[in-house]
């Protein structure tokens, strides 16, 4: 972990190509030595290498005879996509991703040990190929039961539902495997919204549909979300009350129904039938 040298570095590169967009970037990323003098990086959109000039992805792009992230397709529903990339088999492009995910990301470690995660890669696709719009990354053995350590949508694809698609999508890999899960901390404040955001959502759906009590044990086993976030959310939606020295859900109709007003859409929706895959061993 060497985030102390990351946090007080200004940032190098301004923009990347990816595909057919230019993005500018938003932080500092520990990209080697030898790209310290470039403004713009050239990306291949499907095996992540980057390069200092245009001319070298040309060329680079009549070679490169990846349309997809290596790895496995996990879910297909539609156009969208899902690869499941291991750190370890695909070295080279868990750390290329973990450079361009940095240019996003302001409090996170960038982790050079690519070896102990598992990536999870949502691609939009068409006749071209898989086109990347987000990732998020796991760890395959977490002691603090963190089921998703960064989560990253591309510029070009925010605010259009896939942080909620990948964030719901890190719970249902999480309920696959039998235990409760929660993102690495700290959160962004985009990062804070966005699980805001899905938890108020899953949480007031069970609540509405719900007949008589149900208690925050019961709400996690379903959702595979930890109890501490269950707690947090409800008591920031002023459910909770604190009776007899216990934490009691008070779901009262009506203010049920307010909050899922406030809610908004809820984006799009993983359709577990269409997963296919099996936990990590
Ligand atoms: N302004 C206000 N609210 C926002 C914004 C914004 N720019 N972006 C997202 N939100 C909130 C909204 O509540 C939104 O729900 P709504 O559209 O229904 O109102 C909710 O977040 C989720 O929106 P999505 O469209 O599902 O999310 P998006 O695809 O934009 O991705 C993400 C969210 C992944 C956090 C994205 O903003 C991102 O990549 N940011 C940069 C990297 C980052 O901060 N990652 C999280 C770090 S923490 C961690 O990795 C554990
Ligand atoms: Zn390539």
């Amino acid at each position: 972990l060497r985030e102390h040298e990351e946090f007080t570095k200004v940032k190098n590169i301004a923009t990347m190509e990816l595909g057919r967009y230019e993005i500018e970037t938003w932080y500092f990323s520990p990209f080697p030595p030898e790209y310290n003098d470039c403004l713009k990086l050239y990306f291949c959109e499907f095996c992540l290498n980057f390069m200092k000039r245009k001319e070298q992805l040309q060329r680079h792009m009549k070679k490169c005879d990846l349309k997809h992230p290596p790895g496995d397709e996990i879910y297909r529903s539609g156009t969208l996509s899902m690869f499941e990339i291991d750190g370890k088999k695909n070295k080279v492009y868990g750390q290329n991703l973990c450079y361009l995910a940095k240019l996003f990301l302001d409090h996170k470690t960038l982790y050079y040990d690519v070896d102990l995660f598992l990536f999870y890669v949502l691609c939009e696709c068409d006749d071209r190929g898989c086109h990347m719009v987000g990732y998020f990354s796991k760890e395959k053995h977490s002691e603090e039961s963190y089921n998703l350590a960064c989560i990253l949508t591309l510029p070009p694809y925010q605010r259009k539902g896939y942080g909620k698609f990948l964030i719901a999508f890190s719970y249902e890999l999480s309920k696959k495997e039998g235990k409760v899960g929660t993102p690495e901390r700290p959160l962004s404040d985009l990062g804070l919204l966005s699980y805001r955001g899905y938890w108020t959502r899953v949480l007031l759906d069970i609540l509405k549909r719900h007949k008589g009590n149900i208690s925050i044990k019961e709400l996690s086993d379903m959702t595979a979300i930890k109890a501490e976030d269950i707690l947090t959310t409800l008591q920031s939606l002023e459910l909770i009350q604190y009776r007899k020295g216990q934490h009691v859900i008070c779901a009262d109709p009506k203010v049920l129904d307010r909050h899922l007003k406030a809610a908004g859409r809820g984006g799009l929706d993983v359709d577990v039938s269409k997963l296919i895959w099996t936990p990590y061993k």
